[in-house]
């Protein structure tokens, strides 16, 4: 603990200054610390040691804790170290626009709980369930993601809301979007949150009036402390976060699961206050289609033979699962979406993290494309701004090659291996020389955001694609009509 203070105090003396204003012995240390993290990944007597631990980890936290507040800076950060491909806190953070459309098409990407170059296995008790720590393609994972489209965003009454440009979607969202834009501050993130997951709980779940209670935890697990607990590598939280956890994380998981076994279950008719599902199915089906899938962070609960009862503790575990990720994802990103992605560029007051070289439109510029355009347009606020930064794999047996500071390096099995979006959204490589420019109607399927090309069907796109963009829409198109300057006749 003395060394990694000392270390931590060391590190953050040699925070990371974007090149444009460092001098070069400051891009050294950047550049110097980038090959020692890779040594210390790769180099086979200080691969999986706690010193490459220490090292990796003062550093990094220095410059996380430094740099910005909660998240990471990826614009400042990528110019401190001159490269978009770079070492970070739990393993190689790639940008290389190339290299991360090959991860995300993987259909075999392994995901686990090996949070970083050198490998961790939590005790279970830590085990995140959120499905994306699921291995791509394990028989868990395949039926997982069958049950949650046929159950969620894919069933019908959902597709009905969402043809016709989604005309469906947008009477079903008109009370809850006049409520949202009838409040002071809506445009923060504690009201739009609110919004937008009573519209997930709507109609995904059949709930019409969330209670109170709910509604709250809801919006805090959608702050950025929630958004904390939610992202932070897990070895953070187990270290910093029980108190957050509780405040901020907690209440919102288990109370919608909760809710859920309660409220919106076929095995109990009587209370029922949304649609009823039947639980015990949806989790039969995932474990015994799993059944035969290791026990290592890919499917939540442990035991459990194809034709043993089910125990609800399995059951509950399914549904957790199913929160987490509507809260990870569908919760926290939606919200991103709309309050960080579009609405700030809509009311004129974006402005490009660290500097980033964008030029910028006028508010009114922005609305007369929307006008025009607004699915392209909220695309292009996406690539630019992105709501999930990145996704992530761990090198299977053999390890991988992968690009780091203009070579190809091959990186030993089990490193941690981040497909970065936001550097990948603006690779001048792939989107040419404007690729910082604000420029609605690029070819769609260019665009990796959720996961896979968009519309197209990568093993594990985001199954909330369609709906989280009509959703965001939606509130857009409300705050257009009723918030912004009527257009010239
Ligand atoms: C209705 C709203 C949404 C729902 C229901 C939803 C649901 C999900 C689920 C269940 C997963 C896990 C898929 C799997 O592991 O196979 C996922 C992953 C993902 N989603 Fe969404 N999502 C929503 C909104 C969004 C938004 C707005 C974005 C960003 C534009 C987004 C981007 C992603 C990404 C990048 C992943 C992969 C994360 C990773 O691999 O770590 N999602 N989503």
């Amino acid at each position: 603990m003395p060394l990694f203070a000392l270390l931590f105090l060391f590190c953050a003396l040699l925070r990371p200054v974007p090149k444009s204003c460092s001098g070069p012995i400051s891009y050294g240390v950047a550049v110097g610390w980038q090959y020692l993290a890779y040594v210390c990944v790769t180099f086979g007597c200080l691969r999986h040691t706690y010193f490459s631990l220490l090292v990796m980890r003062a550093k990094q936290l220095a410059d996380f804790l430094f740099t910005t507040s909660l998240t990471l800076s990826y614009f400042p950060y990528s110019e401190a170290v001159g490269s978009m491909d770079y070492f970070y806190f739990n393993g190689l953070y790639v940008g290389s626009y190339d290299y991360v459309r090959s991860l995300i098409l993987d259909a075999k990407r392994e995901r686990s709980l090996s949070l970083g170059s050198v490998a961790l296995s939590l005790p279970r008790s830590f085990s995140p369930l959120t499905p994306v720590f699921f291995s791509t393609g394990s028989p868990y994972h395949s039926a997982w993601r069958t049950v949650f489209f046929r159950e969620f965003t894919r069933r019908a009454d959902v597709q009905a809301m969402l043809a016709d440009d989604a005309a469906g979607l947008a009477a079903v969202a008109a009370p809850y979007i006049r409520e949202w834009l009838a409040v002071g501050d809506f445009h923060t993130r504690e009201h739009v949150s609110a919004c937008i997951f009573r519209l997930l709980a709507r109609i995904l779940f059949g709930i019409e009036t969330v209670p109170q209670s709910l509604l709250a935890a809801a919006q805090a697990f959608g702050s950025s402390m929630g958004a904390f607990t939610a992202v932070a590598p897990a070895w953070a939280h187990s270290l910093l976060c029980g108190k957050l956890q509780a405040s901020y994380g907690e209440p919102a998981r288990y109370g919608l699961s909760s809710y859920l076994l309660e409220h919106c279950n076929a095995a109990k008719p009587a209370a029922l206050k949304g649609r009823p599902f039947d639980w015990a199915a949806m989790a039969a089906e995932c474990l015994r289609s799993g059944a035969l899938a290791d026990d290592e962070g890919h499917r939540p609960g442990s035991g459990g033979h194809a034709d043993a009862p089910l125990d609800p503790a399995h059951v509950r575990s399914y549904v957790q699962s199913v929160v987490d990720g509507l809260l990870f994802a569908g919760l926290i990103g939606t919200s991103t979406l709309v309050d960080t992605s579009a609405l700030p560029r809509l009311r004129g007051v974006y402005k490009p993290e660290g500097g980033r070289p964008e030029t910028l439109l006028s508010a009114a510029e922005h609305l007369a494309l929307y006008r025009q355009r607004p699915r392209p347009w909220l695309l292009e606020a996406v690539r630019l701004q992105p709501p999930v930064m990145s996704s992530s794999k761990v090198t299977p047996a053999g390890g991988t090659r992968c690009p780091f500071r203009g070579a190809e390096r091959i990186l030993p099995e089990g490193t941690f291996v981040v497909a970065n979006l936001y550097h990948a959204s603006t690779d001048p490589a792939a989107w040419g020389n404007d690729a910082h420019d604000f420029k609605p109607g690029r070819p769609a399927d260019k665009y990796l955001n959720w996961n896979g090309p968009f519309g197209g069907d990568a093993p594990r796109q985001c199954p909330g694609e369609h709906l989280s963009l009509e959703m965001g829409k939606a509130l857009v198109d409300a705050w257009v009509e009723a918030k912004a300057p009527p257009l010239e006749a």
